[in-house]
């Protein structure tokens, strides 16, 4: 009669117990087996390195950045190359190219329109964008009195006063890709699309706190009416 209430109770604690030893030794093969670092030296190469360098003159798959407004926000002749080397690419490797290396509003030829159209989906990821990236400093309305603010970092300007209301769309996205004074860059954190995104909730935000009647679609007037 015990036997056969606790015998389940048992068996489980067991195959429980087995399982974790097989789980934990193949961990232990996994974590040990013969594998190189990054950096670490070896045998296989003449130049005794374990990782290959990108092969000279190339563009690695993905970074070619050929559309100049969408990854400079800029016009005109007067900006970095947009596709990275393998030279380039290689010392950076981070990703971010040698776009990023422009000294915030150096030049006036910032874009004034979005490079790709803006959705309601590029909106929301704006939105989404924002909130985690910016708000903590320029707070949830762009008023500039963010959270960290409120422990004492530097209050950056409201988004709501005329100078960043009709700042070009390309002085935000250099903003974001150089920093900007006290504010870092964010070039790292947000790829270019999301800079666009983020961008584009600015814009709505400034609306939000400065719109008038003129800026309503005739067909929409009636119901605010
Ligand atoms: C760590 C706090 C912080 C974060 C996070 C931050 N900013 Fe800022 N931002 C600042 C400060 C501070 C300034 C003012 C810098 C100055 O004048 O020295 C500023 C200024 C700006 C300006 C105004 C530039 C001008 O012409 O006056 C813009 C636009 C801007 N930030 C956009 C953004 C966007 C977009 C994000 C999110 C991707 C962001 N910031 C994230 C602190 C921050």
């Amino acid at each position: 009669m015990w036997l056969r209430r606790f015998m389940p109770a048992a068996i489980a604690a067991g195959l429980a117990f087995a399982s974790a030893l097989l789980l934990a030794s193949c961990r232990q093969d996994m974590q040990d087996q013969p594998k190189y670092l990054p950096y670490r030296g070896s045998e296989i190469f003449p130049d005794s390195l374990s990782s290959r360098s990108l092969v000279e003159g190339t563009v690695p798959r993905g970074y070619l950045r050929d559309d100049q407004e969408l990854y400079t926000g800029k016009t005109g002749a007067n900006v970095a190359p947009t596709a990275p080397t393998a030279t380039a690419a290689a010392t950076s490797a981070s990703g971010t190219s040698a776009v990023s290396t422009q000294p915030a509003a150096a030049t006036g030829n910032d874009v004034n329109e979005f490079p790709f159209p803006i959705t309601r989906e590029i909106l929301d990821r704006g939105q989404e964008r924002y909130n985690i990236y910016c708000s903590p400093c320029h707070g949830v309305l762009g008023d500039g009195r963010g959270m960290i603010v409120n422990r004492g970092f530097r209050p950056p300007p409201t988004y709501h006063q005329d100078r960043l209301r009709n700042a070009p769309l390309g002085h935000f996205f250099d903003v974001i890709t150089n920093g900007f004074g006290a504010m870092p860059d964010y070039s790292m954190q947000i790829p270019p699309h999301e800079r666009w995104a983020i961008i584009a909730y600015i814009r709505a935000l400034q609306y939000s706190q400065n719109a008038n009647i003129a800026d309503v679609p005739p067909d929409q007037v009636q119901k605010l009416k």
